[in-house]
């Protein structure tokens, strides 16, 4: 195998400029941009979407339906606000100070994380529950030994990561401080994320696009539908910086993270095994969510740039249409649906996410 050596991604500062402005006349790279527009013109507010019209649907499903729809909601609370108030941050922090287009987005993306997608599971909590009942809710979460070990897991690695900002900031020159372990740890970070995004949120999703794909709780389901949309291009962004990262490492320690990343991939897997047996147990889809969760822990490998782990497998039909943007109607009674765009853009297609670098890293771990 051809040596390599881990190769500095570091940009030379200006000299004698301590500060500069982002200046959007200039491209930091090809796709940064493209990103900032998709963002914002996905952008939406929790209050666009009334929930009423769901509640003659809500007040008669069965208690033990009610409470797995409510602990996946709850369960996608968890993990939007962490990635909002830790993990978006950590990772925009962690980019060189030239880059202020792409912090500018991921900035853009932590906003929504917790602003937008945590408070809409809140307003749809105050909507078909009591205030009891909601308080019991979050203590569910807050013990849920699952739950809490997927949240330390990730969180773990968006807290090295910020570790590593504090030294690169003011230790750069010290011991201490080591460029490519810096490196590593963003990486890492990166991948926690897109784990996140494009994986670990698809159980809690799994079961309102159940009831949406039957024509039930619909309003509910248009902001899922709306997060989901968003999440999308969140785990593509930072996988595509992930990727980048990848490529600076030489072989051997290529080989190594990428022994570290199915590691934690089955970490994160037989944890979230047991948090979807705790939840749809009691509603007979334990079997079918897990088939979606494996789905979707192949597209999180594939945004990576590595090769999909698990089988093929036939997701639930219903499921699958629900995943479908391009299928989706607007409801004319919701104020938007996951149609609405605040400004002109069109659907998102695959596509529009292939840029001119070849995918970079395969399952070998050769370039
Ligand atoms: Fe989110
Ligand atoms: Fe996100």
């Amino acid at each position: 195998m051809k040596k390599t050596t881990d190769k500095k991604i570091k940009l030379e500062p200006v000299l004698d400029v301590l500060y500069n402005g982002a200046n959007w006349n200039q491209k930091e790279d090809d796709y940064t941009q493209h990103f900032y527009e998709q963002n914002l013109s996905q952008f939406w507010r929790p209050e666009d979407i009334s929930l009423q019209p769901d509640l003659n649907v809500w007040h008669v499903l069965p208690e033990k339906v009610q409470l797995a729809y409510a602990r996946n909601l709850l369960v996608l609370t968890f993990l939007d606000t962490h990635q909002g108030d830790i993990g978006m941050p950590v990772v925009s922090r962690s980019l060189d100070d030239h880059f202020h287009q792409r912090k500018a987005v991921i900035n853009f993306m932590a906003a929504m994380e917790n602003a937008v997608h945590a408070k809409s599971y809140s307003n749809i909590f105050m909507t078909y529950m009591s205030t009891p009942d909601i308080d019991d809710l979050f203590l569910w979460g807050e013990k849920h030994p699952n739950l809490q070990n997927i949240m330390k897991s990730i969180v773990g690695y968006y807290k090295e990561l910020d570790r590593y900002n504090y030294l690169k900031k003011f230790m750069e020159d010290s011991k201490e401080f080591n460029e490519v372990d810096f490196n590593v740890a963003q990486w890492k970070a990166m991948v926690a994320s897109v784990f996140l995004e494009t994986w670990l949120f698809y159980s809690g999703f799994y079961y309102p696009l159940f009831f949406y794909g039957q024509g039930k709780l619909m309003q509910a389901g248009e902001i899922i539908n709306l997060i989901l949309r968003d999440e999308s291009i969140h785990g593509l962004y930072i996988g595509r910086l992930a990727q980048e990262i990848y490529e600076t490492f030489d072989n051997a320690r290529q080989e190594a993270l990428q022994t570290w990343l199915y590691e934690f991939l089955l970490e994160l897997y037989h944890e979230q095994n047991e948090l979807v047996e705790s939840i749809y147990d009691e509603v007979e889809l334990s079997h079918d969510v897990k088939v979606f969760v494996r789905y979707n822990a192949n597209k999180a490998l594939m945004n990576l740039g590595f090769d999909p782990y698990f089988e093929q497998e036939e997701v639930n039909p219903v499921v699958l249409n629900g995943l479908n943007t391009e299928t989706k109607t607007m409801d004319n009674f919701s104020m938007k649906g996951n149609g609405y765009q605040k400004m002109k853009s069109e659907m998102l297609k695959d596509s529009d996410f292939e840029f001119k670098q070849e995918k970079i890293i395969k399952f070998g771990g050769k370039k």
